[in-house]
């Protein structure tokens, strides 16, 4: 099904060089929009756009530097003359398996500038362009960790949770200017910053999974496409789950 049956509608994907990003870049592109791959690694984004093809755009931007966002946002708008949904992908973990006494002040610092101050920059740079034309759907995507807390990941946690509270004042904000502002917390969906995990944390993700399995990416990339589309018009500051029936609330 197309939910967004419109050529001209602009998605901007942070982090769309691989991962969840790149899963949700190559699958709202397939319904005909037009996409801007953004991600620190600008060759990655350009890599997603080019096997994309002429209907993307790609741009490097730092989430963690606040002098990165507003010119790569500005671009895009400017390529497109427009921004219709902006979905923020861009997250690290930090050091896991580290009980939070052990935790570096340096790497939960740069968690924080990464999940949290991010995705506020993010949005402080997107909405005004959403604002002008009466229209947005932002989608951040969080974690189970910011619901649940997940052991030895102090710093992944309280800023996804940070990420959850964020939506929902934010959405409250907006709500009468047709922009929605949501998340997503998905649970363990085999990628590489998964793969980057020590197998103990891998099966620690997993074991709490009551379908006994991870998420696959097209299911993420499926309900991120419907959560940024026209289409999902009544649904503001809302965390959605991706699970696999793990999140009771
Ligand atoms: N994969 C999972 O199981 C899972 C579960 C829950 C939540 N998440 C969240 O989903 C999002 C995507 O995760 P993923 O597994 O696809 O990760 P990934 O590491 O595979 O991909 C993340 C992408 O974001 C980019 N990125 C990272 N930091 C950035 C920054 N500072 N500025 C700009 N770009 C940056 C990376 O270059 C990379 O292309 C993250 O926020 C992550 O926390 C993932």
């Amino acid at each position: 099904m197309n939910y967004f049956d419109n050529p001209d509608y602009v998605v901007a994907i942070v982090g769309a060089g691989r991962g969840i990003g790149k899963a949700a870049a190559l699958h709202v592109a397939g319904h005909g929009v037009r996409v801007a791959c953004l991600d620190r690694d600008g060759d990655s984004a350009r890599a997603t756009a080019a096997e994309i093809g002429g209907r993307a755009v790609a741009h490097p931007l730092e989430v963690a530097e606040e002098t990165s966002i507003p010119p790569a946002i500005d671009a895009v708008a400017r390529a497109f003359g427009r921004i219709d949904a902006l979905v923020n992908c861009a997250g690290i973990t930090g050091r896991t398996n580290v009980p939070g006494h052990e935790v570096d002040l340096a790497d939960f610092d740069l968690v924080y500038r990464v999940n949290l101050r991010g995705a506020f920059l993010l949005s402080k740079a997107v909405l005004p362009h959403m604002l002008a034309r009466k229209y947005g759907r932002v989608l951040h995507v969080a974690s189970i960790a910011g619901k649940e807390g997940n052991a030895g990941m102090t710093a992944y946690s309280a800023t996804k949770a940070g990420l959850i509270g964020m939506v929902k004042s934010l959405a409250k904000d907006y709500v009468e200017q047709g922009i929605t502002i949501n998340a997503l917390a998905p649970a363990v969906i085999r990628t590489p910053m998964v793969e980057a995990l020590p197998q103990a944390t891998i099966d620690y993700m997993t074991a709490k999974i009551p379908m006994r399995r991870c998420g696959e990416l097209d299911e993420a990339a499926q309900m991120i496409a419907w959560i940024v589309s026209p289409a999902c018009s009544f649904t503001s500051g809302f965390t959605f789950d991706l699970s696999g029936g793990r999140a009771t609330y």
